[in-house]
């Protein structure tokens, strides 16, 4: 017996030396022990400590997703009505590798206009995405692809995932300046500086409206003298627009970096995603667009399907079914307008109420950044520790750049978050 079981180890360790050595075939959990845990995620790390907490009292504005009054998720009626279209009555077949034509087709309509000459003439090389994280990967895949030694300009501050996506793609990163952390709004004179000190033809990632994670954006007259020196230079807009409706509570108006661009003859490239202006967060439903001549464009078209392809093979069929019936739908499109107003119509609200409700404990800080930015957040100019200290005393939970996703805010805990927010702070 036991000659026989060392003449069976002798030859499996002869294979195992033969196909690679003798540690594999000893070490039954060795192939990954290398592998160090990962960083947490900065934002979902605070879902996961505020999961954590028993109190009573806790509040989490850290998490960029749309909660009614009463601080519960959404799904917007809109969205049920499609779905008791889609019901029983399509079916489960896969889309072809860039997506759903009409989704893609509406999608284009809402970032370019109805009217839009470019898409009139076959001149945007579009294809449906994984929601606005997919379509950004995409785009910064196909830049290292097709312009290899080309660089990407981010702004400072930034939505963080920004700069794992064109790292994972190896394109290198610069940085442009944006914000101002004295007057908590926008350094155009910084930001113009960058445009003007890049290389001509360098690419820039520039936020489409409702900035992630400053709330801050460029006025109309602003994004004109960006448009006008991005000409001068030559540069290439990259848009990614994640928040179209939430800004302002209308699409065509959120869209207007974009028309602006569009007017100036720029050929840009746009990541649209149906995550938060249609409630669709975990359908992963979104667009990437790339302008270009006609011929072009079929091309560009093709190469994007290609990327995909060997990643997911084609994109999921649900959500784009109901994002193409309310937005062919004119009854469902009225009714998602009006759903999207509501729901930026609430944050603007909570915005007044944070502010209002802070000023009245009498504090001799100025809190009017609260109301003058724009979107999902608030980027309340909390430092590390204040943040630390809304969490240990006060079971707040938010990222550690102070970022406060007015989402999270209701009738019911902003006379709460004020207070505590105030205690923080009045010391300094
Ligand atoms: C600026 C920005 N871009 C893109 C996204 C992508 O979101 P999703 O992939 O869920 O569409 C987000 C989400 O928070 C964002 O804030």
């Amino acid at each position: 017996m036991a000659s026989s079981l060392s003449r069976a180890i002798l030859e499996s360790s002869q294979r195992a030396s033969a196909a690679g050595g003798w540690e594999r075939f000893l070490s039954t959990a060795s192939w990954w022990s290398h592998v160090e845990p990962a960083a947490k995620d900065p934002i979902l790390g605070v879902t996961e400590a505020f999961l954590a907490d028993r109190s009573p009292h806790k509040v989490n504005v850290g998490v960029g997703a749309y909660r009614d009054d009463d601080g519960k998720p959404v799904v917007l009626d809109c969205v049920r009505k499609a779905e008791g279209k889609i019901a029983g009555n399509l079916d489960m077949e896969y889309l072809p590798m860039g997506g759903s034509i009409k989704m893609v087709e509406e999608s284009l309509k809402l970032a370019y206009g109805k009217e839009s000459e470019l898409t009139k003439d076959k001149r945007v090389a579009a294809v449906q995405a994984l929601s606005g994280t997919g379509a950004c990967r995409l785009f910064a895949d196909f830049q290292k692809r097709f312009l290899p030694d080309s660089q990407i300009y981010i702004p400072i501050p930034t939505w963080a995932n920004h700069h794992n996506i064109w790292r994972d793609a190896h394109v290198p990163q610069r940085t442009f300046h944006y914000y101002h952390p004295e007057t908590r709004g926008l350094d155009f004179a910084a930001m113009m500086d960058d445009i003007k000190n890049a290389p001509n033809g360098s690419f820039f990632l520039l936020h489409a409206c409702a900035h992630n994670p400053t709330g801050v954006d460029p006025s109309e007259e602003q994004w004109r003298e960006i448009s006008y020196q991005f000409k001068v230079k030559n540069h290439f807009a990259f848009f990614d627009m994640a928040y179209q409706g939430f800004a302002s509570g209308d699409p065509e108006n959120d869209a207007k970096a974009i028309r602006i661009f569009l007017e100036d003859g720029h050929m840009i490239g746009c990541a649209q995603s149906f995550a938060k202006n249609m409630g669709l967060y975990g359908q992963r439903v979104g667009c990437l667009s790339v302008c270009e001549s006609e011929m072009q464009a079929v091309a560009v078209k093709s190469q994007l399907q290609q990327i995909a392809r060997p990643m997911y093979s084609n994109p999921p069929v649900h959500g784009a079914l109901i994002v193409s019936i309310i937005l062919s739908d004119p009854e469902l499109k009225s009714l998602w307008l009006k759903e999207v107003k509501g729901m930026a119509d609430r944050i603007i609200g909570m915005r007044t109420a944070l502010r209002k409700n802070i000023e009245k404990l009498g504090s001799n800080l100025s809190w009017e950044h609260i109301t003058n930015q724009i979107g999902m957040f608030c980027y309340s100019g909390l430092t590390p520790e204040q943040v630390d200290h809304l969490r240990n005393e006060f079971h707040i939970y938010m990222t550690r750049n102070g970022r406060i996703s007015m989402a999270g805010v209701t009738t019911g805990n902003v006379g709460y978050l004020a207070n505590a927010i105030h205690e923080v702070t009045k010391s300094t």
